[in-house]
């Protein structure tokens, strides 16, 4: 039931170790007045500030209002606990520069280099209405009724400024970003996050996940860059794949996690060793090969995804996979550059679909009362 602080340098939910529920949602703003904006924005940072510390998203509450007007919170997390709730803004290319080309809010000259539209990648089969978006926001929590109450709320609130673009729930993570956290296992049965960039490895992160003035865009500095992408697995594909077939495409064994060759989780991966057969024990294209950042220039990534399931594709399978979540200081060194080698080699491919597509810059945390989020880009 612990709340998360939500004032600070850097956004909450980021580096906080990752909590079980997500709910993402993505945004289109319906205004093209900047003033409504901003002043949604002050709103938005107001509710956030009270829903992660467990209370009600207005003043009055649930109940506290005038019989007459809608209550100015939606009442669903009454009597929850704030249930380590983080809710993390990020802001999409087209706030800059709408789809026609157009300056909308005047922050044109803002766009951070680093926003770069992302490559196609082969395989991609991208769904644009579920892709891309003015403005996102994570909401994660280890209760989904407190995550979907937040972004409920910021939704209401928002009400003729921004309309929900499209919006996703997670109900497992599949990262640790602590290693406080034991590692928890993907809808594919294998642990996931093991070499991840974590709260501790402060020295990376300060080289590697945070962005800082002097990358180019001042208003980002302590901010990072996220990106979203649906994966659908076709499960019923893994699940008759032999076991022995499914640890090589990761280059890891299913139960301790352990790279092929060791004995431990966090052992080391050797990349050089070969077996018997003078083939390498991690294959050539697998996925931990491939991904590693001693194959793409040292980029490490901070991953923070979840498991989904959502319902049935009417084909007798289900709807399953992977919203990958990952922040880092400058996708065009890290993400593109890791997801180009993944998309062209990886044995993987064979099992996953990349649906849908986000790239965000989110800003720095809020740091009292008087900031909101956006306020250096405004
Ligand atoms: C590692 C699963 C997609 C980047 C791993 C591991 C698993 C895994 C089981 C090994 C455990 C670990 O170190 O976390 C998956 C699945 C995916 C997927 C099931 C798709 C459904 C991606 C994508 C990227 C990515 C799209 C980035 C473009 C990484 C990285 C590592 C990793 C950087 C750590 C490599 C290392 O340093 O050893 N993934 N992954 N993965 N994955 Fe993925």
């Amino acid at each position: 039931g612990d709340a998360v602080a939500f004032f600070g340098e850097h956004q909450a939910g980021i580096v906080t170790p990752a909590q079980d529920r997500l709910h993402f949602a993505a945004f289109d703003v319906i205004t093209k007045d900047r003033a409504k904006l901003v002043e949604m924005l002050r709103e938005w940072t107001a509710a956030a500030a009270r829903m992660t510390q467990g209370r009600d998203a207005g003043l009055l509450g649930a109940v506290g209002g005038q019989a007459e007007a809608p209550p100015d919170d939606t009442g669903e997390a009454l009597g929850l606990p704030a249930s380590g709730l983080t809710l993390t803004i990020g802001f999409g290319r087209t706030l800059f520069r709408d789809a026609a080309g157009a300056d909308r809010f005047a922050i044109a000259d803002r766009l951070p280099a680093a926003l770069e539209a992302l490559p196609h990648f082969p395989g991609d089969a991208l769904r644009p209405e579920i892709s891309d978006g003015d403005l996102c926001v994570q909401a994660c929590a280890n209760d989904p009724q407190v995550a979907v109450h937040a972004i409920r709320n910021l939704a209401r609130i928002g009400f003729g400024v921004v309309s929900i673009r499209y919006s996703q729930l997670g109900f497992g993570r599949t990262s640790s970003t602590s290693r406080e956290q034991a590692t928890a296992r993907n809808l594919m049965g294998f642990k996931d996050g093991t070499r991840n960039l974590k709260l501790e490895d402060t020295d990376l992160l300060r080289e590697q996940l945070w962005a800082r003035a002097e990358d180019g865009a001042a208003w980002m500095a302590g901010g990072s860059y996220l990106v979203t992408r649906r994966i659908r697995m076709t499960v019923e594909t893994w699940d008759r794949t032999p076991l022995a077939e499914q640890e090589a495409i990761f280059g890891r064994d299913k139960g301790e996690g352990a790279p092929l060759g060791q004995a431990k989780e966090f052992d080391e991966p050797d990349f050089a060793a070969k077996g018997a057969d003078g083939e390498p024990v991690i294959a050539k294209q697998a996925h931990i090969r491939l991904a590693h950042p001693d194959f793409n220039n040292g980029a490490h990534l901070l991953r923070r995804g979840y498991n989904f399931v959502d319902g049935s594709d009417g084909l007798g399978r289900l709807d399953a996979g992977l919203f990958f979540i990952a922040y880092q200081r400058d996708p065009r060194k890290q993400f593109v550059p890791v997801q180009r080698s993944l998309a062209r080699s990886d044995i993987l491919n064979e099992y996953i679909r990349h649906v849908s597509s986000g790239l965000w810059a989110c800003p720095p945390g809020v740091t009292g009362d008087g900031d909101h989020w956006g306020r250096a880009l405004f």
